[in-house]
């Protein structure tokens, strides 16, 4: 090959000059390439002359109206045209010498391009590097000139109306992208496509590509995105050896006629984060090896041939967002472990063959927006627990054998848009508060033993005939039947009362307990002032909505002022009968009765009736910091040195809690929605109902519902041994959330799976407030981000103590690798120095 040795600028107009160049060539043969007198033999075109020629002639054959390549004309130079680009180019084969300015880009995607590919004729185009043809109205085959395109590493040519065959030429060496992905190219894939060992983006989908998915395909192990989706590999199965392609974050291939099962060897694909396989014919059980794919957010295995059971393994999808499996054969339990997928908001499960019961786990999913399990043989009752999950947009559990009555709870999904719990077994009455008022699209029908007021019969629900009667009648066999459980569960209770009276006198923690005992109510009092049973129900005027201010986990607190001006807030439990656990009052109580500290909510007392139980504290006036952080006219208030002081606070109370107390006691529930503020914006730790003491150091874990999603210890699924460790991570959710302004959610997941930090720290700060003001402020909060990051690794034992914690942050010591202004700290120095909290 000859070489013209141009030394040009690319603002040169060639043409123009060409006379002018003439003599520069041979100036510069002479000082540059003496030695290599061949060099420019050919002087008559150069070859950038030549590239020009050829994509004159291909605009040219082009259909009118290609308006955008109105610079391409004859006579300029193209490094000056429309979508293309020069550079110097060295010629291949030789490491030093002479360059020159060749076409090396073309990128003319969504250009309105009409006319024949293969009228563009590549063998004059050898120096291409970047070829982007996508969104035109090309037509033709790809030529298997195609092949004379050495250099090129990025080919794209999707969404075009290109066909025949994939040219075998097409296994270019340097090619690290190549998509002609939406086209009707007909053909298999040419067994040459495994020589492309650059290549990491690879996209055939849409098009009538047949055969089977060759093995040879497994040789790309630098793919990190697989594309073969809507394609027509009739009946092949997936290469066994999948798991070869270590990289790919992205595997599609939906809708193919894929038969035999998933490999077991998918579980090394341990960098996945999207797969969907769905719409093929796959048979096979669930390889339980998947639940190693710890990085996985979008999984749909959908309208497969899929039998079995979910793996268990499935509670290692710790970062799981999607999850979509309906339309399968899979059958057996639905595993509780579904509970510890915190981050999970879609779950559809429906046309299966599911049996038992709904676990109640799925409550920990407080992200989920929409849960599908339609179409099943589940029996049982519906969790009361559902009605927690406050982000449900969409609740399907129609076509089961499902029975009991619709839980009360469900009512507080404010955000229910659709509801549908047809074609069960359900049976009582709807209320009409029973039903959130928003909720418009509802069906109900087909449940023989439900019935509900007249306003809802449009929903296909029988009228209650005579209801005074029948509910009555209800009742009756009701109480007959739970008699004996609700006496022992009294018992139970008094027994418990009694043991912590006893307990107390004897440590004399609690100085003036007064004891009040008629009937079969209880209640003792740890507050000078006098009050009584009846004084809290009549000041709520029997519990009345109005007072209510707020809905937690285990009950409804209500604001209480008494005669006499004194302000309680009171917690009334939910019946004992729907959250079943009599340990959660008792673990209120133990807790709080026995701690004093001024950044944890004050108990003044508690009742115990048969027919209502209620705990009385000091009223914090300012709420919950989750409402305030929600609220844009509240969190104006909250600036930088009062959200320093918060979670100052809390990491306080909490290292009080783990190390101060006589055996450590572990919080279990730390959120945003259990952190209390005063009118000075103070915090105070509420809701003990899930605390444990520690005995050892640790306790395992076995209560079904602990924890809020979100905020759990990503280990607690996984070992069930409770530590304070797990409080540690929680208090670093709540750190994050104070200074992002709303819960972390998916910045979360950087922290289990990717090294790298993308950002600064600067960008993920509130932004409703104003920037830190003086360099105090800045150091503080970044010092609040660091202790974040450092609460929130992976590794338990990696995370500093909550001493540590409030220590680095009540003498605002400072790393000396962090001292540098806030716009300079990156998310990734957060997390490569937040080792140095715990040597503070
Ligand atoms: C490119 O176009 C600009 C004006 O649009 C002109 O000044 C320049 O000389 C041209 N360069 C070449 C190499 O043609
Ligand atoms: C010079 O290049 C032109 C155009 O590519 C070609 O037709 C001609 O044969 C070449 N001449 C020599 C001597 O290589
Ligand atoms: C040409 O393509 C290469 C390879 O993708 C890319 O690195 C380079 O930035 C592109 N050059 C221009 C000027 O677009
Ligand atoms: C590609 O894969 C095939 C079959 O999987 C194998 O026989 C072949 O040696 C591989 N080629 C390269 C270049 O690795
Ligand atoms: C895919 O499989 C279905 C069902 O077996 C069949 O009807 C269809 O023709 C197949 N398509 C191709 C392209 O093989
Ligand atoms: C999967 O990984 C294991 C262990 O890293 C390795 O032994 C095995 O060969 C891998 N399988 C495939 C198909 O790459
Ligand atoms: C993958 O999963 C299997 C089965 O659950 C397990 O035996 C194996 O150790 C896991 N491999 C890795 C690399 O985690
Ligand atoms: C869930 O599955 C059903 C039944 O296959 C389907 O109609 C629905 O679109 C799916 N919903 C979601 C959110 O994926
Ligand atoms: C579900 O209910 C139907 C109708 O009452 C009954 O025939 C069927 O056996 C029940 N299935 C299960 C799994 O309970
Ligand atoms: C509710 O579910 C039933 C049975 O799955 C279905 O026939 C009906 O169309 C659904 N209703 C709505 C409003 O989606
Ligand atoms: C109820 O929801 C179903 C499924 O999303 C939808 O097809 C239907 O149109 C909705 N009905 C109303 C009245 O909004
Ligand atoms: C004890 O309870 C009774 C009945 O509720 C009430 O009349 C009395 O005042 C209470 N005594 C104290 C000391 O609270």
């Amino acid at each position: 090959m000859q070489y013209v040795c141009l030394g040009a600028s690319p603002t040169l107009d060639l043409h123009n000059m060409s006379l002018l160049l003439g003599l520069g060539q041979q100036l510069l043969l002479l000082l540059l390439a003496l030695p290599r007198l061949n060099c420019a033999s050919n002087s008559t075109q150069s070859t950038l002359d030549r590239q020009a020629d050829a994509l004159l002639r291909w605009r040219s054959s082009l259909h009118d109206g290609s308006y955008y390549l109105d610079s391409w004309r004859k006579g300029t130079s193209p490094c000056n045209w429309t979508g293309v680009t020069c550079s110097n180019a060295r010629p291949s084969g030789r490491d030093q010498g002479d360059v020159s300015l060749v076409v090396s880009n073309i990128s003319l995607a969504l250009n309105g391009l009409q006319g024949r590919l293969d009228r563009l004729h590549f063998a004059d185009l050898p120096y291409l590097v970047y070829l982007d043809l996508s969104y035109n109205f090309l037509s033709g085959q790809i030529p298997s000139s195609i092949g004379a395109l050495a250099e090129l590493a990025f080919l794209d040519m999707s969404d075009n109306d290109l066909d025949g065959s994939i040219p075998p030429s097409i296994g270019l060496p340097h090619l690290t992208h190549l998509n002609l992905a939406w086209n009707a190219l007909s053909s298999k894939i040419p067994s040459s496509l495994g020589a492309l060992t650059e290549l990491s983006f690879l996209d055939l989908s849409s098009n009538r590509i047949f055969g089977h998915i060759p093995p040879s395909i497994c040789n790309l192990t630098k793919l990190t995105s697989l594309d073969l989706s809507y394609n027509f590999f009739s009946k092949g199965s997936m290469p066994s050896t999948l798991g070869a392609l270590e990289k790919l974050k992205n595997l599609k291939l939906i809708h193919n006629n894929l038969t035999g099962p998933i490999p077991s060897s998918i579980g090394n694909l341990t960098s996945l984060v999207f797969l969907d396989l769905s719409n093929n014919w796959i048979k096979g059980s669930i390889p339980r090896s998947m639940g190693n794919l710890t990085c996985l957010e979008f999984m749909d295995l959908s309208n497969n041939q899929l039998k079995g059971s979910i793996p268990r393994t499935f509670s290692k999808l710790i970062s799981l967002t999607t999850l979509s499996l309906q339309s399968n054969q899979l059958n057996g339990l639905l595993p509780p472990e579904l509970g510890s997928l915190v981050f999970l908001s879609h779950l559809n499960l429906s046309s299966n063959h599911f049996i038992g019961s709904i676990p109640p786990q799925i409550g920990q999913c407080i992200l989920l927006s929409s849960l599908r399990i339609s179409n099943n043989l589940l029996t049982g009752q519906i969790p009361y627990i559902l009605g927690y999950l406050t982000n449900l947009y969409e609740l399907d559990l129609s076509r089961n054998n499902l029975t009991g009555a619709i839980p009360v709870t469900l009512s507080q999904l404010y955000g229910l848009s659709r509801l549908n719990l047809s074609y069960n077994h359900l049976g009582g009455k709807v209320l009409y508060t029973s039903i959130p008022p928003s909720l418009t699209n509802i069906s109900l029908d087909h449940n023989m033993d439900l019935c509900g007021d007249s306003q809802y019969s449009m929903y296909g629900l029988t009228p209650c005939i005579a209801p005074e009667l029948h509910s009555e009648q209800q009742i009756v066999k009701r109480s007959h039947f739970k008699l004996l459980p609700a006496f022992l569960g009294i018992s139970f209770i008094c027994l418990i009362l009694a043991c912590i009276a006893v307990v107390c006198q004897r440590r004399e923690l609690v100085e003036n307990t007064i004891e009040n005992k008629s009937g079969d109510m209880l209640c003792i009092w740890n507050f000078d002032g006098q009050i009584a049973f009846e004084d809290i129900v009549g000041a709520t005027e029997n519990f009345n909505e109005k007072y209510c201010i707020g809905v937690g986990g285990y009950g409804s607190v209500f604001k209480v002022e008494l005669e006499g001006g004194v302000i309680f807030a009171v917690k009334l439990l939910h019946s004992m009968e729907e959250y079943g656990d009599e340990g959660t009052f008792h673990a209120e109580i133990e807790v709080l009765t026995k701690i004093r500290h001024r950044s944890i909510v004050k108990l003044y007392g508690f009742c115990s009736h048969s027919q209502c139980k209620f705990l009385v504290y000091d009223l914090i006036e300012r709420g919950s910091l989750e409402s305030i952080l929600h609220e844009q006219e509240l969190v104006e208030e909250v600036d930088w040195p009062k959200r320093i002081a918060i979670v100052t606070d809390i990491a306080q109370a909490l290292s009080y809690l783990h190390h101060d107390c006589e055996d450590p006691i572990v919080h279990r529930d730390i959120k945003s929605s259990n952190i209390l503020l005063d009118l000075d914006y103070k915090a105070y730790i509420s809701d003990f109902g899930m605390a444990r003491k520690l005995k050892h150091g640790y306790s395992s874990w076995s209560t079904i519902f602990a924890g809020t999603c979100g905020y759990i210890a990503p280990e607690l699924s996984s070992t069930m041994v409770l530590t304070e460790k797990c409080d540690v991570y929680s208090f670093g959710v709540v750190a994050l959330e104070v200074v992002i302004g709303k819960h972390p959610g998916e910045l979360l997941l950087p922290f289990f799976c990717r090294t790298e930090q993308p950002g600064k720290l600067q960008d993920i700060l509130d932004r409703r407030i104003t920037a830190p003001s003086t360099v105090e402020e800045e150091k503080a909060v970044i010092l609040v981000a660091l202790v974040a990051f450092a609460c929130l690794q992976v590794n338990p034992k990696a995370r500093p103590t909550m001493q540590q914690v409030y220590q680095a942050l009540s003498i605002r010591s400072y790393p000396a690798l962090m001292l540098r202004p806030l716009h300079e700290i990156r998310l990734q120095d957060l997390h490569d120095y937040c080792g140095s909290i715990k040597s503070i």
